[in-house]
């Protein structure tokens, strides 16, 4: 089959070039946008003109009825179809006639394409949004139902202070709350209208770009004909959302694996989300999770790849820019299972309170209390620290606790601290005496929890 472009070429296109060329094994996923795109196009046609209600009709049916068959699996593309754009356009004029070849007045694939796009990732941006809040909700159910379990909190994965598992959570729920404003920004300039940019510099045919607009849910219309072309700004920015949302994914999938291990035991992961071993009968692995922080590696991949190809790009549209597609596509698909994936594990995931007491006994947790209840006592805060320091020594070397401190060994490790008092320094009472906004102590942590809620209801 001759292409729909080819009078001015005497030879055949070279068979390898062709496949090479080709788009349609991976952009056929535009189908659906790609015929409501044309739909609303013929429709602004025959509102300007262009077109007779007869042919619309004529227009709109034939695409219909190829949607119906590319969506039952009767309508097959090869390469041989080069794009979704050249293969639907095709099949139209074999369907329908001579109307058929009306359809790409006013139009070019420079900007069909941009506007499939656009459609695409604006569905898929409303279900990731719905995906990710599905991802919040249940972050605030965790830690409404972990806001007293106490845990260590690590610095350089070392004991650092005292905690609670409902704390840690809401420090994920404010990195993914990011991710989803970051999200409704990348959708607000994704909301333009690309169709009628033509090639590159609009069209001599009068046309009606704010009528299509309308016709296809965009917000608003694109400035410039040659910027519609050759932005791909809007897709870089969803796979910088994409790759910062994988980065907070594995983070979070990584501290799972951790807590997971035998020398942690923080948590069970569901038998549901683990596998075993082919050898080793006992095993239970936390598959899913690593795999989760694996796929942020393709996500990162699929940026850097398309920040390339942008790069060095004159204007306007160059063949260069058709590989922006796989990435999207593969990117789109990661991050929603991933997110699915994940939230389905956390609700099913089980906190080891006693476990996770144990491990505090370890690490002199509340340190910076103790030194912190000394300066309410006048001591300077480095004085303090330097006292406590002795203090967690004198510990070391004897084999105690903090809360094994007595005032008669507070003599015993440096006479300034002769007439001192000892803080409450239970897990509980470390984690209930902070009264900083934004701190771990239950009542703060179910302010946050309850902002969130509040945030949840307005987005
Ligand atoms: N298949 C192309 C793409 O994915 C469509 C645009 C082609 N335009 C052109 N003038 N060759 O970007």
């Amino acid at each position: 089959m001759k292409n729909l472009w080819s009078s001015r070429f005497k030879k055949e296109m070279n068979q390898m070039v062709e496949e090479f060329n080709a788009s349609i094994t991976f952009d056929k996923t535009l189908y659906r946008q790609d015929i409501r795109g044309s739909i609303a196009h013929a429709t602004m046609l025959q509102k300007m003109g262009h077109l007779s209600p007869h042919e619309l009709e004529a227009i709109v049916k034939g695409l219909s009825d190829i949607e119906k068959k590319i969506a039952s699996g009767e309508l097959l593309f090869t390469y041989k179809d080069e794009d979704i754009h050249m293969a639907i356009e095709s099949q139209l004029i074999k369907d329908i006639g001579d109307t058929g070849r009306k359809l790409h007045t006013a139009r070019s694939r420079n900007d069909q394409v941009i506007l499939d796009v656009r459609l695409y990732l604006k569905e898929e941006m409303e279900e990731i949004f719905e995906i990710l809040k599905g991802l919040l909700e249940t972050l605030l159910h965790q830690a409404e139902a972990t806001k007293e379990i106490l845990m260590p909190g690590f610095t350089h994965l070392q004991h650092a202070q005292p905690v609670t598992v409902g704390f840690h959570l809401m420090a994920y729920f404010q990195q993914f709350k990011r991710d989803l404003m970051r999200l409704q920004g990348c959708y607000e300039r994704t909301d333009e209208n690309p169709l009628g940019a033509c090639a590159l510099a609009g069209t001599t045919i009068p046309i009606d770009r704010h009528y299509t607009a309308k016709l296809l849910g965009f917000k608003t219309v694109t400035e410039n004909a040659m910027d519609t072309v050759s932005d791909r700004d809007f897709i870089v920015e969803f796979l910088s959302f994409s790759s910062l949302f994988m980065a907070h994914l594995s983070r979070i999938s990584e501290e799972f694996i951790l807590w997971n291990a035998q020398e942690f035991s923080f948590i069970e992961i569901d038998d549901g989300f683990c596998t075993g071993s082919s050898i080793m009968p006992q095993k239970k692995n936390p598959d899913i999770p690593e795999l989760i922080r694996g796929k942020t590696g393709r996500v990162y991949g699929h940026l850097m790849g398309l920040l390339t190809v942008l790069k060095g790009l004159p204007m306007a549209f160059n063949k260069d820019l058709q590989e922006d597609k796989e990435a999207l596509f593969d990117t789109v698909k990661t991050i929603k299972t991933s997110a699915m994936i994940f939230t389905e594990m956390l609700e099913n995931t089980v906190f080891k309170a006693p476990d996770m007491k144990k491990h505090m006994e370890k690490g002199f947790l509340q340190a910076t209390d103790l030194a912190e209840h000394l300066v309410l006592q006048g001591i300077p805060f480095r004085t303090c620290h330097e006292l406590v320091g002795k203090a967690v020594k004198y510990c070391e070397e004897h084999d105690l606790t903090l809360e094994d401190l007595t005032e008669e060994s507070l003599l015993l490790i440096d006479q300034r601290l002769a007439g001192m008092s000892l803080p409450d320094l239970s897990m509980e009472g470390s984690i209930e005496r902070r009264n900083s906004y934004g701190s771990t102590a239950p009542k703060d942590v179910e302010r946050q929890i309850a902002s969130g809620w509040e945030l949840l209801r307005y987005v």
